[in-house]
């Protein structure tokens, strides 16, 4: 790192800017496409009751670890924990971090492209008059392409490496002020509708009745790895937003009002397709088509839904939006910083490989894509990268960070920034803060993993 950088570095400007721009992290397809698909796969209420556990027990922990980690340094991921501890290996988990931000990206973009393509079908008024049968006519036509997918992911990852290449923070911020509120006003919107549809109930009850039966020790790894990716975690991408907080902001109080608005967004959205799933007869296990199935149909049945449709799919691409801007920042900080690359060549540079890589996730989202013959033990290209990211690099690296933080760095100066440097009078909450990383949030992660791949039961 060079003199004088950490002073040119552009910050956020405010307590609620802090929180608006991890918030724009944290909201993105994870809500909305993945938590109501993965509920749906792994049979409802016990699910989710695990996912809220792995919230508040490894989530918020380590969310908070990592934003010790990044404003203590004011650096990238990897210089930040090469500055805590020079010359040891720590620096690798940032490095991880990189990896696991590609991976991500490769599959999070061809998602991504799915709605802006959504987005740009419901302009043309594709959906009007849409039934169950269209609507998953659509779905697959949209999945196979296979040009268009392609397009409209390169789309994507243009626009956003054009914002990073710029470097703005303050308009992440601002564009996640107004646009949020006005996404969870139509996600409400659209609870309301799907709650009064005949057989709403039957959604609820799915959602929220817990049966253990249902629930298989590779579903509870699911819920962790669901933890992980909601809240950005296990990668850096915290770390990194962190590095660009302001020095008055309460931390823990960030982090628990991030999960409790991430998490609600998350609860909406399930409520909104739940109810339409089976009003209309639809399986809830129907996988990653869950949301662009059943959202269509939805707004088919309500006054003015045709434009409340378009307005749907425009906030769920920049909530898709503002979230990959915080995956890529990982790895253009990391360039630009520790390897003294340009944002705007670091920022080409990866735009480059999500495309050329990402291109293949699209191929083999389904069996009749191009290459949806070619698996591996079982799994096309988008699926591997799906499971290799959310399911083992992010808990993984979730772990480490959170033996870091518990285990090497000291209680002391931990304690000294969470409370703002002796500022806040947060000794009770610290102190169970602590207990948790260090007792509960490591073993629970290893227990978790160990049970799931079978070594105990
Ligand atoms: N949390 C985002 C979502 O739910 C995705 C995301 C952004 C992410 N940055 C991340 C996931 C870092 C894991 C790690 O859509």
């Amino acid at each position: 790192m060079h003199e004088g950088q950490a002073k040119q570095r552009e910050g956020f400007s405010s307590g609620m800017a802090v929180f608006f721009a991890t918030l724009g992290s944290a909201v993105g397809l994870g809500n909305i496409w993945k938590f109501p698909y993965l509920v749906g796969e792994n049979g409802g209420g016990a699910f989710l009751l695990v996912y809220f556990l792995c919230i508040l027990f490894v989530g918020i922990p380590i969310m908070v670890s990592e934003f010790y980690i990044g404003r203590t340094t004011h650096k990238n991921a990897v210089g930040a924990l090469k500055e805590l501890r020079p010359g040891t290996s720590w620096k690798y988990i940032g490095l991880m971090g990189v990896c696991s931000s590609y991976l991500i990206m490769f599959f999070y973009s061809c998602v991504a492209g799915w709605v802006y393509y959504y987005l740009f079908k419901a302009l043309k008024g594709d959906f009007v008059g849409i039934t169950m049968a269209t609507a998953k006519a659509q779905f697959a036509n949209v999945v196979v392409g296979p040009l268009s997918p392609i397009l409209w992911q390169v789309i994507v990852v243009g626009v956003v490496a054009a914002i990073l290449a710029a470097g703005v923070k303050q308009g992440i911020e601002r564009i996640t002020k107004t646009l949020m509120p006005l996404l969870f006003l139509l996600i409400i919107i659209c609870d309301i509708r799907a709650l009064t549809l005949p057989g709403a109930a039957e959604g609820m009850q799915f959602l929220f009745h817990v049966d253990f039966s249902q629930l298989s020790a590779a579903a509870i790894l699911t819920a962790l790895g669901l933890a992980f990716f909601k809240l950005s975690l296990g990668m850096g991408t915290m770390m990194t937003y962190s590095s660009y907080f302001t020095d008055d902001n309460h931390m823990f109080n960030t982090a628990a009002k991030v999960a409790v608005s991430d998490t609600l967004v998350s609860l909406l959205a399930g409520i909104a397709i739940f109810p339409t799933v089976f009003s209309f007869g639809m399986e809830p296990g129907a996988g990653p088509g869950l949301l662009f199935m059943t959202i269509p149909l939805v707004f088919s049945q309500m006054p003015f839904g045709d434009i409340l449709l378009v307005a749907f799919f425009f906030l769920t691409s920049i909530a898709a939006t503002t979230a990959m801007l915080s995956l890529v920042e990982v790895p253009i900080a990391y360039m630009s910083e520790e390897r003294g690359v340009s944002r705007k060549k670091a920022a080409i540079i990866n735009a480059l490989i999500i495309i050329i890589i990402g291109v293949l996730a699209t191929l083999s989202v389904d069996k009749a894509s191009l290459l949806g013959q070619y698996t591996i033990l079982g799994r096309g290209f988008f699926d591997w990268f799906d499971y290799l990211s959310s399911n083992i690099l992010l808990p993984a690296g979730g772990f480490f960070i959170a033996l870091f933080a518990g285990y090497i760095l000291k209680k002391q100066d931990l304690k000294y920034e969470l409370s703002n440097h002796g500022t806040l009078k947060i000794d009770g909450l610290f102190n169970v803060f602590y207990f948790i990383l260090k007792y509960l949030t490591p073993v629970l992660l290893l227990i978790v993993f160990l049970n799931s791949v079978g070594i105990i039961k």
